[in-house]
């Protein structure tokens, strides 16, 4: 019987794409999928440090690996992803069970490091945590967990060191893909029969700054645009301080390129946007989403949000509250800020007290919650396309179904079919907070 492997992800995007590629290496050397861990011989946990709840979930999962490791000695267990890279020293001392640790930048040799690893008599446990800093040219290995929408890294790293935030620490630089080798990939997608390819990179506009390129990215999504029978193009994520008016116009002309804005503010008062090294102020930002509203009037727009920063004051939160009720955003995505030692912001004195946080994130779902509402309410009468992702997650007489900015859509089934990943009208009846219900036009 063939070996076996099973990935645990956690974070982004980011981390998906890389466990789909984890996947694919696997596959090649010819691991067949496991769909329980348990039963798998080689469990792969793809990990994020991006907040300390998600580092406590995770070591609790490298935990139940004692167990497995235990009856079952022959079994490999692969840490990966930015955890994997910041701490895997400790976490090869601390967790016996662990046999390789696989860095942030390892994601491509993988394939070589795991078979030198598997045909090794010793079994010498290794870390792979060196950070280079050429961009990793896929080989076109991957797993693909959906049939219609692919994702598609563009570049690596962050260079902005906004000052709460862990990532440049742990996945180094910004190095930008070639052109070439993104639409070569994108290509053979759609090929294969994909629809949507989801551009990803920790600040996809500046792809390209580090081969001293202009508007690249703009030249990139024209590119991606026009390659035959894709259906939708997402990217992610935007930093508002580099989102240029030339970008919001190319985006407006487009065919394809989804009009969702996914833009983070992090924060609405200039007091704590300059302690976190963001690079823009309030007055900016509200610009840009005056922009992108002048140009795309029925943009979705959506941001994240961070309650808490040290030095918050009430007075600053309630900045934050007011921009969030002008600029009614269809999604925020809000955290309590998370100490992340090695950061700036870690050693600042005012620390917001953990009560403090949570109240004020109450407050902020609680107002974004009813904005939310009220934007899918605007949308109850319009027949809007939806790409088609199948039965709903708890009954299979719902169908379910994206809009291009993004937003869920249910609809019953009503005696007829429908393909996985084409374009279907539907015509919305009714909004709730965090989805939308309608039926299927002819
Ligand atoms: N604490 C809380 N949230 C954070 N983010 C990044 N770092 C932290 C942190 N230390 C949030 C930001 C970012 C999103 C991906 O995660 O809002 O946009
Ligand atoms: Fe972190 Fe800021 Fe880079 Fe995003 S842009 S990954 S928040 S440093």
């Amino acid at each position: 019987m063939s070996k076996t492997y099973h990935i645990i992800n956690y974070g982004c995007q980011m981390n998906e794409s890389d466990s789909e590629h984890f996947a694919g290496q696997l596959a090649d050397l010819g691991y067949g999928y496991a769909q329980d861990f348990h039963q798998a011989d080689v469990v792969l946990i793809n990990t994020c440090c991006v907040r300390e709840s998600a580092e406590k979930k995770i070591l609790g999962k490298i935990g139940e690996m004692k167990a497995i490791k235990a009856a079952n000695p022959s079994k490999v267990i692969c840490v990966a992803g930015c955890m994997a890279q910041k701490d895997g020293e400790k976490l090869l001392r601390t967790y016996p069970q662990i046999d390789l640790i696989i860095g942030t930048a390892h994601v491509n040799n993988f394939r070589a490091i795991f078979q030198s690893y598997v045909n090794s008599k010793k079994k010498d446990k290794k870390i792979f945590s060196d950070l280079q800093n050429d961009p990793q040219e896929f080989d076109g290995s991957f797993v693909r967990k959906s049939s219609f929408s692919a994702w598609v890294p563009i570049m690596y790293g962050c260079n902005n060191f906004c000052t709460y935030c862990i990532v440049p620490y742990v996945r180094g630089r910004e190095r930008s893909r070639s052109k070439e080798s993104i639409i070569a990939e994108i290509t053979k997608a759609t090929l294969q029969g994909f629809k949507e390819v989801t551009l990803l990179g920790q600040n996809v506009n500046s792809y390209g700054n580090d081969q001293k390129q202009v508007n690249a990215f703009s030249d990139l999504l024209k590119a991606v645009d026009n390659i035959p029978g894709i259906e939708r193009v997402r990217y992610m994520t935007s930093h508002p301080r580099d989102m240029s008016e030339d970008l919001v116009r190319t985006i407006a002309a487009s065919k394809h390129i989804c009009k969702h804005f996914h833009i983070p503010v992090q924060s609405g008062s200039n007091k704590i946007i300059k302690a976190m090294n963001r690079g823009y102020t309030r007055e900016q930002y509200l610009e840009l989403v005056a922009n992108i509203r002048k140009y795309v009037p029925d943009a979705v727009v959506t941001t994240d949000i961070i309650v808490g920063f040290p030095g918050e004051t009430e007075e600053d939160f309630a900045a934050t509250l007011q921009l969030v009720d002008e600029v009614c955003y269809d999604v925020a995505y809000t955290f309590i800020y998370s100490k992340r030692s090695g950061t700036p912001a870690a050693k600042l004195t005012e620390q917001v007290p953990l009560a403090v946080k949570k109240e004020r994130l109450n407050r902020l779902m609680e107002l974004q919650n009813n904005n939310s509402l009220v934007r899918n309410q605007a949308l109850v009468g319009k027949v809007l396309e939806v790409l088609v992702e199948g039965p709903s997650y708890n009954n299979p007489n719902i169908w379910s179904g994206r809009t291009d900015g993004n937003k869920l859509v249910l609809w019953p089934l009503a005696d007829r079919k429908y393909t996985i990943g084409a374009k279907l009208n539907v015509k919305i009846e009714a909004a709730q907070t965090w989805l939308l219900k309608g039926s299927a036009q002819a």
